[in-house]
């Protein structure tokens, strides 16, 4: 097989959530491994890999674009396929099947979210067999972390310690698409962490749908708290996990949130309504008055934590006053960023079957009105941090301004930082520097450098 890939150029495009992001991650390391090249446009590649994403209609339609406008790029001089191979993995690619082959005749390639470790070979027999090769499991054999991963920065690093959702939210796709929930154990866990940390990680956000649920299927109990224990002894400068649903986040984790010093003031507590007939209506299985009882408990935890959430507007049947409730939930906890989407309908879950009469234009009023409020609460919540020194994690030069370098603080807020003229800013990409915030915008932080903290 590996002659296949010798001379390969491959590109991937990849969307949706840090799980899609992270199996990328996997699917660039295994095709690297063989010898195949990343290159980063389609017009340079022999092999075009998307990793898709199915959560809201927006995603599908774009993928299909996306596919149908390739068949005019040309194949580059000296491939060595002679036509352009297009591989489809991720959420789609498990839902649709063979159905996208039939759909996209350009498609040679379909694989899902349990068998990444398939597309090497899929790929090769596409290529000498000339043939469509489809491949999609139900279930995954093992947790796929044996596969190399290509990581494109040392200093921050997923690690997954569950994958798939039992939590069938009623709009959801992901359950369908992920499969069962799955944790990983947590000697594995504990030692991916050392690793990471050793070869330069200073930043681990662990992933999971609902990484409060972890270790049900192994221990029979939920111990995301120990995870946080095993993870934090790492020593790693900042851990962040997402994400964590109200209903899981029990009192053990909230107290680690408080003690442990290296867990990030930051917590991704996805709310979706404060209505409580609407969110009984998605099976989240909380309340409003739960939620701002355990908004309460962090924050007596953790006083400097930021909050932030999910919130979908025009869940079916969403009345003005159950947004209203949503409204006021918002305008209660005060969240520094809040990712507001309309509801989409999604085959084959139960919500898409519930009768759906708001208007369109209602709908999206409210989406706007929120989305006011929201950047008017993330502004005051940035607003406290003016004159304040914080630490930033270098992730790059400033696009717009090259004597600059952005990042993220310890509260996950993006920092713009303003260099001294004799420092180069590419040095300190991946550095942890400390500044002092000049100027709050709803956004953003814009700062001036003060030292380096962590080379
Ligand atoms: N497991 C994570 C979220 C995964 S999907 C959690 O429970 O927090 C990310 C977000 O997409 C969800 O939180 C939800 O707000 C949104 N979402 C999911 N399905 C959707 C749909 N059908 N329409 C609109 N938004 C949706
Ligand atoms: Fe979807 Fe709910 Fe699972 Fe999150 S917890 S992935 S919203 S089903
Ligand atoms: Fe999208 Fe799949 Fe993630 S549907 S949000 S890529 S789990």
């Amino acid at each position: 097989m590996n002659e296949v890939f010798n001379d390969l150029r491959f590109c991937i495009h990849t969307f949706g959530c840090q799980m899609n992001k992270h199996d990328s991650e996997r699917v660039v390391g295994m095709l690297e491994a063989l010898g195949a090249q990343q290159v980063s446009t389609i017009e340079e590649a022999d092999v075009v890999v998307f990793m898709t994403c199915c959560v809201r209609e927006a995603a599908d339609v774009r993928l299909r674009g996306q596919v149908n406008s390739m068949k005019n790029v040309p194949v580059r001089a000296g491939s060595p396929t002679g036509r352009r191979h297009v591989a489809i993995g991720g959420c789609i690619g498990q839902r649709d099947g063979e159905a996208l082959v039939r759909e996209l005749p350009n498609v040679d390639v379909v694989f899902g979210t349990m068998n990444l470790a398939s597309l090497p070979r899929l790929i090769a027999d596409a290529i000498q067999k000339e043939s469509a090769q489809v491949e999609v499991l139900d279930a995954s054999l093992d947790f796929p972390t044996s596969l190399p991963s290509h990581r494109e920065k040392n200093w921050s690093a997923w690690l997954p310690i569950t994958i798939g959702c039992n939590n069938f939210c009623s709009y959801c796709i992901v359950p369908y698409v992920r499969g069962r929930e799955k944790s990983r154990p947590l000697e594995d866990i504990r030692k991916e962490a050392r690793g990471l940390v050793l070869a330069g990680a200073k930043e681990i956000t662990l992933l999971g749908q609902n990484v409060n649920s972890y270790g049900r299927d192994l221990y029979g109990e939920a111990r995301f708290a120990d995870v946080l224990d095993a993870v934090h002894e790492s020593g790693v400068r900042y851990l962040r996990f997402a994400t964590s649903h109200p209903k899981d986040l029990n009192d053990q984790v909230i107290e680690r949130i408080g003690s442990l010093e290296r867990v990030a003031p930051a917590l991704h507590l996805a709310v979706q309504s404060g209505s409580d007939r609407v969110l009984a209506a998605m099976n989240r299985r909380y309340t409003a008055e739960h939620y701002l009882g355990l908004v309460q408990k962090v924050r007596a935890a953790r006083p400097d934590i930021a909050l932030s959430t999910d919130i979908i507007v025009g869940f079916p049947g969403e009345t003005e006053a159950d947004f209203q409730a949503t409204y006021d939930l918002v305008k209660e906890v005060g969240y520094t960023q809040v990712f507001t989407f309309i509801y989409s309908p999604r085959e084959g879950t139960p919500a898409a079957k519930l009768p759906n009469d708001t208007p369109r234009e209602v709908i999206q009023e409210r989406f706007d009105r929120l989305r006011d409020l929201v950047e008017c609460k993330a502004w005051e919540a940035n607003r406290r941090d003016q004159d304040t020194d914080i630490e930033v994690l270098v992730e790059s030069v400033n696009r717009k301004d090259a004597g600059a370098v952005s990042g993220r603080s310890p509260k996950n807020q993006n920092v713009h930082v303003a260099l001294p003229a004799d420092i180069d800013p590419a040095s300190l990409v991946g550095s942890v520097v400390s500044a002092h915030v000049s100027d709050a915008r709803p956004w953003f932080l814009r700062a001036d450098y003060t030292g380096l903290v962590e080379r």
